[in-house]
């Protein structure tokens, strides 16, 4: 029989409902005719309380670790319903282990060892003995019967703590698993003298690979607690996708710069026998997981964003490296002597900069300070601590580089330390401070991934693998109360449906704009807020927000008439851009209303227009913030607000006229949801306003995020008023303003539409439905993804991922991709979620199609 070897991890042997799972699996392998070969890890935290005994020993206070180990063990025993007694050999031996060490005062590298190896003694003995009860009939093998470690390490603690075990097919090994079911341990060896050897941190999974190898296993399947390799960490980001096929370097060099489902030493074993490795989830058996094996002839591509934190940099200026032999080797042996492994370089002639790995080194700071003065002799050292590296992985990153233009525009807002594209030509490391990171990564991947269709490669994303199915909504008639983050779409359902008989249709929720406003006028630190109308100008909009006290941000002549004609005694700013000289002169002709400048050009051309005016002065931030390039609105490439460095010019202007400033203005961007953001804001005009006498306001703009999908992240608003609460202390002399467009309204509405036709293309699914990006742009212009159900079939189980498509003669007519929806048919209404927001205000009568309707529920 062919053996396989399946390695389950910590959280893969903690409980009865797991180790069903391992039972199952092996069972899969004999029906398969396979011999399953299991190696197992310690049960989840039991390594790091046996660290912690091997610590405790010799200060003679170990007893209550102990006592825990035990109670762990004898617990899962008990619901394993193995009898006890299974563990005494291996507890007996742990409690002499330990013993001996405290009335020795010490713990050598080799009883370290043998106590940590304990864990997976444990483990496995438990496991085999329920195994047996199962009816499966497998042989507990002694790993350190199977690896033999080369034994020629340095140091003691590296022979004994973190020992290294050639790979290769052994005959001698083969024989020894004979032919049934095994259950062994990882992370344990022996050493050439038959002592116990651990193979370090994440040693199982090396175990693993390293026993495959040997016994020339027909695969290697790693269970874990993920379904495989992702495009990015799916717990900081929830879109990324499954891997479903890798190279092994490119596998190596995931599991090298960040992802931490796989030890990185597994990898090469098996890619020297040439035995593939799927990473498969132990709660979730069914899903398909990644599968790592020799490369195959796909094209060049990213396949993942890998973000590490910690790093530390050390950049070397020097002019001694200009055509001078041997710099880079003394250099370099500075930091093998003090025993730092450098992780990424980037050289010129006159430079050099190195990154350090944080997890391959303990990085102190007065190690790296001592780094620092044995480098000056040769440099000029500098150390900047605090960085993160955010590389992009896959094969041959160099031939796709004029590919990654629009991912390299990110760079703009990030200060990067460094740049390094591995000789290897595969990844493209950047280094960045490390509170950019997480922003960073979320930003390249979804450049880079969001509109990839599902090929062999890219599978699903972490949401769709594991979000609940939407429940289907009780009828209004059960008063079910629904939970709080249930969205207001679902409650209304069957009135959504008799909407949609007019569809395309925008739908809008009047009590969720109410609640959006009311929670903006509620924040205490806030002066006035507002509604930057240009989100969505629909009339029964402006009522209902007028009505809820807020007042209006406008940037047109259509905006003022139609806010004065909807809501005449409300306050009203005026921010155009670029806009005609005619648009100033009327707007000052109209009470309530007042004026922002964001050029010099109108105070010095017709200063007449503005002559003993009060004014407000749109200044450039420059740093812009948002969800998309388009909708910054900072830096030296946006066309908006004043440059601080001509902001004395237009002082002296505005003084030769008479005209005061009295309010300052700045808008970061839109979509944000970092509360910091308009603190940012806020005392960057505070600093600027302190010159000027007559500035009673500082507007802070709009550009408040909302979550991405329901039940997404929010942005904080308890935070963003405790921000601004901050600024108000610190300058009281300033009034807050506020101008959100987008917070008020998106979530409020949604877009209705009905699928007209199906279609199957390749391997792609495509449902036709009749919006397109004539009725919501978002999507075509800014990437932007808008949750989508089919309401007609809510909480059915969903189907294959499809592509949704408007009527419009553009390729850029997608409204959304790769959705697993219950498989729709045509005449189902379609719901787009978080659509109140820029979508009927940005709708267009292209291919004459005619605009949306617009509804209300209230
Ligand atoms: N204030 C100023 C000066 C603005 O330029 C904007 C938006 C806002 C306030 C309101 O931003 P909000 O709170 O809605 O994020 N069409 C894009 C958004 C463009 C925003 C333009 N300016 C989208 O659909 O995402």
């Amino acid at each position: 029989m062919a053996p396989v070897v399946l390695k389950f991890g910590g959280t893969s042997v903690a409980s009865l409902e797991r180790w069903q799972t391992i039972a199952a699996q092996m069972r899969r392998c004999v029906d398969a005719g396979e011999q399953p070969v299991t190696v197992c890890s310690a049960v989840a935290g039991v390594s790091d309380l046996l660290v912690a005994m091997a610590d405790a020993a010799p200060r003679g206070d170990h007893e209550p670790l102990l006592a825990q180990v035990v109670a762990r063990h004898q617990a899962l025993a008990d619901d394993l319903e193995v009898d006890r007694s299974v563990l005494d050999d291996e507890l007996e031996q742990l409690r002499r282990l330990v013993t001996g060490a405290a009335l020795l005062n010490e713990v050598s590298a080799p009883v370290r060892a043998r106590i940590l190896a304990r864990g997976e003694l444990l483990s496995t003995r438990l496991g085999a003995a329920w195994l047996r009860r199962q009816g499966l009939d497998v042989t507990w093998v002694d790993a350190r019967d199977l690896l033999t470690s080369e034994g020629g390490e340095a140091s003691a603690s590296r022979r004994f703590l973190g020992a290294h075990v050639a790979p290769g097919a052994d005959p001698v090994v083969r024989a020894a698993i004979g032919d049934g079911p095994v259950l062994t341990q990882g992370f344990i060896a022996r050493d050439p003298q038959g002592r116990t050897v651990l193979l370090g941190r994440g040693g199982s999974d090396t175990s693993a690979a390293l026993l495959a190898s040997r016994i020339e296993a027909l695969r290697c399947e790693i269970w874990t607690d993920v379904p495989g390799l992702f495009t990015a960490d799916p717990r900081q980001i929830s879109s990324a996708r499954l891997l479903r096929r890798l190279g092994y370097a490119e596998a190596q060099e995931i599991a090298t710069t960040g992802a931490k489902v796989l030890h990185p030493r597994a990898i090469a074993p098996l890619r020297h026998g040439q035995v593939p490795l799927e990473v498969k989830c132990t709660h979730a058996p069914q899903l398909v997981g990644t599968t790592i094996a020799a490369a195959g002839p796909d094209e060049a591509q990213v396949k993942a964003i890998s973000s590490r934190k910690g790093i530390v940099l050390v950049s070397m200026e020097t002019l001694g490296m200009w055509q001078e032999v041997g710099f880079l080797a003394r250099a370099f042996a500075v930091f093998s002597e003090h025993g730092l492994s450098v992780d990424t370089v980037s050289t010129s002639e006159t430079s050099v900069t190195v990154t350090l790995d944080p997890s391959a080194n303990a990085l102190r700071d007065d190690e790296l300070q001592a780094v620092v003065d044995a480098l000056r002799p040769l440099c000029s050292p500098r150390l900047i601590t605090g960085c993160a590296s955010v590389s992009l992985v896959g094969r041959g990153i160099r031939t796709i580089l004029h590919r990654l233009a629009p991912v390299l525009e990110l760079f703009e807002e990030h200060r990067v330390h460094m740049v390094s594209q591995a000789a290897s030509d595969l990844n493209l490391t950047v280094v960045v401070d490390e509170d950019q990171a997480p922003r960073l990564t979320e930003k390249l991947h979804a450049l880079l991934f969001a509109h990839r269709e599902a090929d062999d490669v890219l599978g699903p994303t972490w949401e769709q693998l594991f979000a609940p199915a939407p429940s289907r909504p009780s009828s209004p008639s059960t008063g079910r109360r629904p939970a709080v983050h249930e969205p207001w779409w679902m409650r209304r359902r069957d009135e959504l449906l008799a909407l949609a008989a007019t569809s395309p249709a925008y739908v809008y929720d009047e009590p969720t704009v109410r609640a959006r406003a009311r929670s903006l006028t509620s924040l205490s630190a806030v002066d006035s807020v507002l509604y930057a109308m240009k989100a969505n100008s629909a009339p029964r909009m402006l009522e209902v927000v007028g009505d809820e006290g807020l007042g209006f941000e406008t940037v047109s002549p259509g905006e003022l008439a139609r806010v004065r004609a909807v809501c005449p005694a409300s306050p009203v700013l005026f921010t155009p851009n670029f806009a005609h000289r005619r648009e100033y002169a009327d707007a000052r002709a109209l009470d309530g209303v007042q004026v922002t400048l964001d050029n010099l050009h109108p105070l010095e051309a017709w200063p007449d227009v503005f002559a003993g005016q009060e004014l407000f002065v749109r200044l450039d931030p420059g740093k812009g913030r948002g969800h998309h390039a388009k909708v910054r609105t900072a830096g030296a490439r946006s066309k908006f607000g004043v440059d601080t460095a001509q902001l004395r010019q237009l002082v002296r202007a505005a003084d030769a006229i008479d005209a005061r400033i009295v309010g300052l203005h700045a808008h970061a961007g839109s979509g944000v949801l970092d509360p910091t953001s308009w603190q940012e804001t806020a005392l960057f005009l505070a600093q600027i306003a302190a010159d000027l006498p007559h500035v009673h306001t500082l507007d802070l703009g709009g550009g408040l995020g909302v979550p991405a999908r329901p039940g997404g992240e929010r942005l904080d608003l308890d935070q963003l008023d405790a921000c601004l609460a901050r600024v108000r202390e610190a300058h009281p002399r300033y009034a807050l303003q506020l101008e959100p467009g987008r917070f008020v309204v998106a979530e409020a509405g949604v877009l209705l539409c009905r699928v007209t036709q199906l279609k199957q293309k390749g391997t792609l699914r495509y449902v036709g439905v009749d919006a397109g990006m004539h009725t919501l742009l978002r999507p075509a212009l800014y990437g932007a993804r808008h949750h989508v159900v089919n309401l007609s079939r809510l909480g059915e189980p969903p189907g294959p991922p499809v592509t949704v498509v408007g009527p419009v003669c553009e390729s850029g007519d997608v409204l959304a991709r790769d959705r697993r929806l219950p498989p729709p048919r045509e005449g189902d209404v379609l719901l787009i979620a978080t659509a109140g927001a820029y979508g009927a205000s940005m709708s267009s009568d292209y291919n004459l199609r005619g605009r949306p309707a617009e509804h209300w529920l209230t």
